[in-house]
């Protein structure tokens, strides 16, 4: 369980996140949507300690970030930010094979070798495992990314906009594997998606952002309503329902 309480926090003196408090289940697959700017990258930086936190407190399990050992968290909870920069000449093998580096500390064994195989696999990037990142298209190298968050093989996957850069195939094959992580695998993941109706498809639970407060929570058919886009997004898009499932006519 990620329990976020009263969490604000300012940037250059502007306020970013204002008095947040949210609990994310152990389990499932928490979608975080809003509009741009509205704060979902600091709020999952904060969970992952990529930023420091100003005010409020976030636990991860039994463990405090920002007080319990880094280590500790990093082998708990891992994070693909929304942008990532990696040396271009690194081959996807190597790329993912970072993720193992908490475990390793630079001397991977034959059990770090076969989870990056594995996420590899499973991500569907063995064909272009020598490849280098910068002769990669971009839904590839999005895919290559995630891959090594995989990797990393922690409870909770945080991953921020993943879908970014994936053709229609690619971000419906990758919604099913986070699925299949969080139903099979004991994995919570918590993903940030601008797209609502990937979020009404894939997600257990929604929380919706904006301009820097948590403004709902719950399930995609309670939460996502016509009322709510507009507020929210300030559009108009008409909302139906299909098959039991809010759908966002863009
Ligand atoms: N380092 C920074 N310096 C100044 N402002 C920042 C910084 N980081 C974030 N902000 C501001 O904080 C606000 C929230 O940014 P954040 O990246 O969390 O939004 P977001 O919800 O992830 O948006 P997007 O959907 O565009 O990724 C924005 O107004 C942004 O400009
Ligand atoms: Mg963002």
């Amino acid at each position: 369980m990620i329990e976020v309480q009263n969490l604000s926090h300012d940037i250059h003196g502007a306020p970013i996140l204002r008095d947040i408090s949210v609990t994310v289940p152990k389990g499932g697959v928490t979608a975080l949507v809003g509009p741009n700017g509205a704060g979902k990258s600091t709020l999952l930086s904060l969970m992952a300690r990529l930023i420091p936190r100003q005010q409020g407190r976030i636990t991860v399990d039994e463990l405090v970030v920002g007080e319990s050992d880094d280590k500790d968290l990093a082998r708990r909870l891992a994070i693909l930010p929304q942008t990532v920069h990696a040396a271009s000449r690194l081959t996807v093998r190597d790329l993912v094979g970072f993720g193992r580096y908490p475990y390793h500390r630079g001397r991977p064994t034959p059990d770090d070798r076969a989870m990056v195989e594995d996420g590899m696999r499973l991500f569907d990037l063995l064909p272009l495992a020598e490849r280098s990142l910068d002769t990669l298209s971009g839904g590839q190298r999005q895919r290559a990314f995630v891959a090594m968050t995989y990797v990393q093989d922690t409870d909770y996957l945080l991953l921020d906009e993943p879908l970014n850069n994936l053709d229609l195939a690619a971000s419906r094959a990758l919604m099913a594997r986070l699925r299949d992580l969080a139903d099979n695998k004991d994995r919570t993941v918590i993903i940030v998606l601008h797209d609502i109706n990937f979020a009404t498809a894939y997600a257990d639970r929604v929380l919706v952002m904006k301009e820097g407060r948590l403004c709902a929570d719950g399930a995609p058919q309670d939460v996502i309503t016509e009322t709510l886009i507009q507020s929210v997004f300030e559009t108009d898009a008409p909302l139906r329902t299909v098959e039991g499932r809010p759908v966002v006519m863009v």
